[in-house]
């Protein structure tokens, strides 16, 4: 599964200031852009999904720091527990596709992230498969991930990967994330999300830090919303589930916070995927290609 050739596209990585050329933007502290005032489809937050994993392997502090000059603040990640129990920001439950575990570890098949230790996989390669320009990219543990998320002033919607595979990985990515001063009222109000696609997961979040905001990925039906009301405030679809209906039956409700009921719907890659949805009335969009969302709906 190594080495797998990827169109890497370094050359994003110098269309920092052409990307900001709205007719009505107001640039933030460090120069990213955010619409004057609603536009057509009301500003749908956009999310870069992995990081800007467009253009840099997924997960990696590279695909942070693009999306960060590409000038995007909100970004995702997944989260996963190591053998000796670190949290590492990787999407697959095993390190084949993105790594070059298999030929460091050729006997250790199926290469589970859940079966490697830290030191073993900070020495792997994540970058390569995506692209020479890559090459020596690292897994990054939770840790280093939310230090550069910080460094760069962005946001973070983070999501607890498989949970069902790693009991405990709730308080684990607690602690990790109070020792890293991401559970100040700063960041707890303004800068993180935590989602996954386990009802527990959100739940056993919810009732460890009440004031953390929180999101389930799935679509539960009309029916069921009010009991997922009560312990998130984000319902976050897939975007080929939902429907205008759909949408507005979420925002009708309140979430555990007291607000309204957000949508955040994914994995949107494309101008008129990003427009379905924002005619929804969506209230983010979670996509690889940020830029051209960005583009279409802002
Ligand atoms: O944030 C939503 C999205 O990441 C969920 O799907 O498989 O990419 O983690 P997946
Ligand atoms: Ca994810």
């Amino acid at each position: 599964m190594y080495a797998r050739p990827v169109a890497a596209t370094a050359a994003v990585l110098g269309l920092g200031a052409a990307l900001f050329s709205g007719p009505v933007a107001q640039a933030d502290e460090r120069g990213r852009t955010a619409p004057a005032s609603a536009g057509r489809y009301g500003d749908p937050l956009i999310i870069a999904h992995r990081g800007a994993s467009c253009a840099a392997p997924e997960n990696t502090l590279a695909a942070v720091d693009l999306a960060d000059r590409m000038g995007f603040a909100w970004v995702e990640n997944d989260v996963q527990r190591t053998r000796d129990g670190e949290l590492v920001v990787i999407h697959d439950d095993t390190l084949a596709r993105t790594t070059d575990v298999e030929e460091r570890f050729p006997g250790r098949a199926p290469w589970n992230v859940r079966d490697f230790t830290a030191a073993e996989i900070a020495t792997l390669d994540a970058g390569s498969w995506f692209g020479p320009t890559w090459a020596g990219a690292r897994i990054p543990t939770l840790e280093q991930y939310l230090n550069r998320v910080d460094r760069n002033g962005q946001k973070l919607l983070l999501e607890i990967k498989r949970p069902e595979l790693y009991p405990g990985i709730e308080k684990d990515t607690l602690r990790v994330l109070r020792e890293e001063g991401w559970l100040d009222r700063k960041h707890v109000r303004h800068k993180l999300v935590v989602q996954s696609f386990g009802a527990d997961s959100v739940k056993a979040v919810h009732r460890q830090r009440p004031d953390v905001i929180t999101g389930f990925l799935g679509t539960p039906t009309v029916a069921d919303l009010p009991s997922y009301a009560a312990f998130t405030d984000q319902i976050n679809p897939a975007a080929s589930t939902i429907t205008a209906d759909y949408v507005a039956s979420v925002q009708r409700l309140k979430g555990a916070h007291g607000k309204r009921l957000q949508v955040h719907t994914w994995t949107v890659n494309d101008a008129a995927g990003a427009a379905r949805v924002a005619g929804f009335g969506v209230d983010g969009i979670i996509t690889n290609n940020p830029d051209v969302v960005r583009d279409t709906v802002g």
